[in-house]
C-alpha cells in the first residue's frame, strides 16, 4: 500500500518529458515532427530556425485561424545565417485534449505559411480518425489552395495559357498522343515580389502556380541534391522526385546499364521537349558496365520553380519510360499534376499496360516514415530576372 501511494505520487516527476520540436528547419514550411502525443505535465519546446515563424494555436475546424485565449509565441524572426542560440517556445500539456498548432505568417494571403501545410498537432486522432493530423493538414491546404485562387482571380495582371479560356473552365484534356485523358494545365498568375537572402535583397517577378511557393533560393550557392539514375536491376530514378528551389544543383548520377535524364513535359512524358522554342535538356546516353565502381555524373542546375519533368530515353530492349522510369522536380503534389499522374501518363502512352482512358485522380500528400514533413510547398515559375537576381548577389 505504502510502495503504491508512494509511486503514485512520484509519478507527475518520473513521468513528465521535455519534447523538442523543429519549426522551419532546413527552411521548410513545417514543423518537424509535425504530430506527437504527449502526457498531462510534458512539456513541449520549439525551437525557431530562420525566417519568420509563429506557434499558434487554432481549432480543429478552423487550422489557419487564432483560438481565442490559445497559446501563442508571437513572431520570432531568426537571421539566415543563425544555427545555434535558436529561440524557443514552450508549451506545457495541461490535459489529454488535442492542442492544433499552426504557422501565423502571411496568414489569409496566398503566401500563407500555414496554407502551405505548415501545422503541427498534439495528441490529434490516429490516421482514419475523423480529427487525424491527416485531415486537420489537408484542411489546412485547402485553405491555402484558396487563397491563391482568389488571389489569381483577383489579380488584373492574371495571365491564361492559351489552350485554356480560364480557371474555372479549364477541362481535363488529352495527352500528346494516345487519347489518354489528363488533368488541365494550371493557371499562372505573374507576382512581383521582394526577396531577401541575407544581406541581400532583390525585387523578383514570377508566374505564380496555385499551391506554388517563393522563388527564395536555399542559399547563395545553392543546394547539392543527388539523384540515382538506374542500378542492377532498377529502372527509375532515386529520388523520383525533389522539391528545389533557384540556383540548387542537381547532380545526376548514372549507374549500371545505359539511361539519359532527358526533359520532356507533363502531357508527352516520353519525348524530349521541344515547344514554343524551348528545347529540353538531355544528358545523352551513359552506359555504365555492370562491374563499373565509378559513376559519371551530369548537372542540372534549377533556375525556375516550376515543375521540370524527365525520363530515361532508353528504349531497348523495352521502354524505359514507359515502364515508370520518370523523374520531377518541384511537382505540386497537392495538385491532379502530381507525380504519380506523370509516371501514369507514361506508362500509359509508352508502356505496355493497357491503356485506362483516365488516370486516376490523386491528390497525395507524401509523408515520410517517421511521419515528420515532406509536404511539397509547390512552386512558382521564376521566368524573369533570375540573371539579374544572379548580378545582384555577387
Ligand atoms: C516577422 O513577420 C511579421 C509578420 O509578417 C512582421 O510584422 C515582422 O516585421 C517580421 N519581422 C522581421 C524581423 O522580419
Ligand atoms: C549574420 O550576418 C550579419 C550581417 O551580415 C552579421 O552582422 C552577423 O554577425 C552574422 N551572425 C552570425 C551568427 O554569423
Ligand atoms: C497550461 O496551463 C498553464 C498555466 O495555467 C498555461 O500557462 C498554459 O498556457 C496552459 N497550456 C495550454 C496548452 O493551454
Ligand atoms: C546505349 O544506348 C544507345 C541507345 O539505345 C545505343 O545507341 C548505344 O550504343 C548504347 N551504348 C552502349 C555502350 O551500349
Ligand atoms: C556536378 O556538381 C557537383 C557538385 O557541385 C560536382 O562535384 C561535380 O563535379 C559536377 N559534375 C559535373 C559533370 O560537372
Ligand atoms: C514513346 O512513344 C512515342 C510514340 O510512339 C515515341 O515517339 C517515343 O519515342 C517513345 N519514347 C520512349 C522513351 O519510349
Ligand atoms: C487506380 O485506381 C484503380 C481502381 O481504384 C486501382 O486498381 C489502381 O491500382 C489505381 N492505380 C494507381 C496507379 O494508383
Ligand atoms: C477525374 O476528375 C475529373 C474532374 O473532376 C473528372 O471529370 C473525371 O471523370 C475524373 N476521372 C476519374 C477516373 O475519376
Amino acid at each position: 500500500m505504502f510502495a503504491f501511494s508512494l509511486a503514485l505520487a512520484l509519478l507527475p516527476f518520473i513521468s513528465a518529458t521535455v519534447i523538442d520540436v523543429q519549426v522551419g528547419a532546413g527552411g521548410k514550411l513545417a514543423y518537424s515532427p509535425e504530430a506527437i502525443s504527449a502526457k498531462v505535465g510534458d512539456q513541449v519546446v520549439f525551437h525557431f530556425n530562420a525566417k519568420n515563424h509563429t506557434v499558434t494555436q487554432s481549432s480543429f475546424a478552423s487550422p489557419c485561424g487564432k483560438k481565442d485565449g490559445g497559446v501563442n509565441s508571437g513572431f520570432q524572426p531568426v537571421p539566415a545565417n543563425q544555427t545555434d542560440n535558436l529561440p524557443t517556445f514552450t508549451v506545457t500539456v495541461n490535459n489529454t485534449d488535442p492542442i492544433w498548432i499552426y504557422c501565423a505568417q502571411a496568414a489569409n494571403t496566398p503566401n500563407s505559411h500555414c496554407g502551405a501545410g505548415m501545422v503541427f498537432a498534439i495528441n490529434c486522432g490516429l490516421d482514419g480518425a475523423p480529427n487525424s493530423f491527416t485531415n486537420f493538414k489537408n484542411s489546412a491546404l485547402a485553405i491555402g489552395a484558396s487563397l491563391s485562387a482568389s488571389a489569381a482571380a483577383a489579380s488584373s495582371t492574371a495571365y491564361t495559357p492559351a489552350s485554356t479560356a480560364s480557371a474555372a473552365d479549364a477541362a481535363w484534356t488529352t495527352a500528346a498522343y494516345g487519347d489518354y485523358t489528363i488533368p488541365p494545365a494550371p493557371t499562372a498568375t505573374l507576382v512581383t515580389q521582394a526577396v531577401t537572402l541575407g544581406t541581400s535583397s532583390w525585387t523578383t517577378t514570377y508566374s505564380s502556380y496555385p499551391g506554388s511557393a517563393a522563388p527564395t533560393p536555399n542559399s547563395v550557392e545553392g543546394t547539392v541534391h543527388k539523384v540515382i539514375v538506374g542500378g542492377p536491376g532498377k529502372l527509375a530514378f532515386d529520388p523520383p522526385t525533389i522539391s528545389a528551389q533557384p540556383r540548387d544543383v542537381v547532380v545526376f548520377e548514372f549507374h549500371q546499364k545505359n539511361h539519359t535524364v532527358t526533359q520532356s513535359s507533363f502531357d508527352d512524358p516520353c519525348r524530349k521537349l521541344n515547344a514554343n522554342g524551348v528545347t529540353g535538356f538531355d544528358s545523352g546516353f551513359m552506359p555504365v558496365a555492370d562491374d563499373a565502381t565509378e559513376f559519371p555524373t551530369w548537372n542540372f542546375t534549377v533556375t525556375d520553380t516550376a515543375p521540370v519533368w524527365a525520363y530515361c530515353r532508353q528504349q531497348l530492349p523495352s521502354s524505359h519510360c514507359g515502364a515508370g522510369m520518370v523523374f520531377a522536380i518541384n511537382s505540386v503534389e497537392t495538385s491532379p499534376r502530381n507525380f504519380a499522374a506523370f509516371q501514369n501518363v507514361a506508362k500509359a502512352l509508352n508502356g505496355t499496360a493497357v491503356l485506362s482512358t483516365s488516370p486516376n485522380n490523386t491528390t497525395t500528400t507524401s509523408q515520410d516514415p517517421s511521419g515528420a514533413a515532406s509536404v511539397k510547398v509547390g512552386f512558382a515559375s521564376v521566368s524573369i530576372l533570375v540573371a539579374a537576381l544572379i548580378g545582384s548577389l555577387l
